[in-house]
């Protein structure tokens, strides 16, 4: 195991740091560089997680080659053709591509199968998620008749906030919304399916779109343990929160510190590290068959 690779510094223009991604500029296209930074409740933790970026990386290139026929950002994920002064950072390998430059579409496009989380929270208080009036009497991760779409705002500070598609349809306007929601509910279903015959239920996850020239892409990340909720199918029951192969991990410990969600969070101890290496390298095993 190496060590954990937080920050980049390469002789490219940086066009951003994100909580996780270091991305430069190659003048037509981006250098996009998933680092082994984890965030929980937005605030980046220490220390990282030893190969998470890899892991993430591979897991999205997966994801993006499964959907062939889904417009996606990636020009190009081969690192040994990569331009050579991106080849004279052999760290980046395997966790690096070059993808378009695209106009991201500041909505989060959520896909929910399952009943957990903020919206378990909801929806024992109205009956709802994110305003959408569901069945009565479903439990803890009880799985939805269908699954629904709860657009989020992407804030560039601060947390991001649940809209209403109505809300969504004014921000982007309701031709690219109903687009949106339509492909964000077709990806995730396709997705659940093949995971399932994987043994892992993706009970919700967050997609990011762009534009270039006019056309709609999926950009960012896909259906990663970081974006979705990924859990062993095997050990799941309704009424009780499942095992996870994500994040969840992190937050569940976060939240026994009695920590108040402002930075700095309390550093992982080594135990927390290691273990949630291990669920990002058997999420991405499982899912994909191979070794990372
Ligand atoms: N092809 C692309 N073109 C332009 N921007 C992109 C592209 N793909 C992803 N992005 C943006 O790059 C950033 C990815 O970095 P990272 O995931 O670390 O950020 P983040 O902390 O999640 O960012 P944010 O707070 O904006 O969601 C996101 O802001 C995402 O919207
Ligand atoms: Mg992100």
């Amino acid at each position: 195991m190496s060590a954990a690779l937080l920050e980049t510094s390469l002789p490219l223009p940086l066009a951003r740091r994100g909580k996780v991604r270091d991305i430069y500029d190659l003048g037509d296209s981006f250098l996009f560089v998933a680092t082994d930074r984890i965030s929980a409740f937005d605030v980046v933790l220490s220390p990282g997680i030893p190969d998470k970026g890899r892991i993430l990386n591979q897991i999205s290139v997966f994801w993006f080659g499964h959907f062939a026929g889904i417009e996606n950002h990636l020009l190009e994920t081969e690192f040994d053709q990569f331009p050579l002064e991106v080849r004279a950072h052999p760290e980046l390998r395997g966790r690096s591509v070059i993808v378009r430059k695209c106009s991201v579409i500041p909505i989060e496009c959520v896909a929910r199968g399952y009943l957990i989380g903020s919206g378990w929270k909801e929806y024992q208080q109205s009956g709802t998620v994110c305003g959408i009036k569901l069945q009565r009497g479903l439990k803890m991760a009880s799985k939805l008749r269908e699954p629904i779409f709860t657009p989020a705002t992407k804030e560039e500070t601060g947390h991001d906030e649940n809209i209403s598609f109505e809300r969504m349809s004014k921000i982007v306007g309701a031709e690219l919304a109903a687009q949106l929601r339509d492909l964000t509910l077709m990806i995730y279903g396709r997705a659940a399916d093949y995971a399932a015959s994987r043994g892992i239920i993706i009970a919700d996850t967050k997609f990011e779109f762009g534009l270039h020239k006019g056309r709609v892409v999926w950009i960012d990340e896909a259906l990663t343990p970081d974006s979705s909720r990924f859990w062993p199918a095997d050990q799941y029951a309704a009424g009780s929160n499942p095992p996870s192969f994500d994040k969840q991990f992190v937050r569940d410990w976060l939240e026994s510190t009695g920590w108040d969600k402002n930075p700095p969070a309390p550093e992982l101890p080594p135990e927390v590290v290691a273990n949630t290496r291990e669920k990002y390298i058997a999420a991405y095993r499982q899912l994909t068959g191979n070794e990372p």
